[in-house]
């Protein structure tokens, strides 16, 4: 199987929850390894051009301002099909549709405040990557 890189978004709902150290927990457990990390307060720019994909939809502004209304922490993991992994422990983006155990289960309240983001695609993780890192801030171990 392939090494793999994706980003991971701890969102400001889990960020307020104080659970990041919980949510890394999983992340270890599962053999993802983070390889680099940073705590963020994204800008409205910032959060609409992560989310460009997403500009006709009618919840686009909802989300930039959900994005913008407290630090994020943002994280680059590493492993074994680290994209699939990464999204099968956060589960379905709507938490009331999330299986038992995932991280969206656990600690999110709704389909807007749902407390992760990972990329979806091994080609939307490169560019996510590089959004949000340099190359030299990304450490494979
Ligand atoms: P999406 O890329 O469909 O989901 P995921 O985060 O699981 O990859 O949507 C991006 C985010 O947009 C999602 O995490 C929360 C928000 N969103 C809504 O607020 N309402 C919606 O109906 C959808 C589909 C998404």
């Amino acid at each position: 199987m392939a090494i793999e890189k994706t980003i991971s978004i701890i969102k400001p709902d889990a960020v307020a929850k104080n659970v990041i150290g919980e949510i890394y927990s999983r992340f270890e457990k599962a053999g993802l390894k983070i390889v680099a990390a940073k705590m963020k307060q994204l800008s409205k720019e910032d959060a609409e051009g992560f989310y460009a994909v997403h500009k006709e939809r009618p919840f686009f502004g909802d989300l930039v301002a959900f994005m913008t209304s407290g630090p994020v922490m943002i994280q680059v993991l590493e492993g074994e099909n680290a994209v699939l992994k990464n999204r099968e422990l956060m589960g379905a983006t709507n938490p009331k549709e999330a299986a038992a155990g995932t991280i969206r289960a656990d600690f999110a309240e709704s389909i807007d405040a749902n407390a992760v983001h990972g990329s979806d695609s091994l080609e939307n993780a490169a560019i996510e990557i590089a959004y949000f890192f340099k190359p030299e801030d990304v450490v494979s171990r």
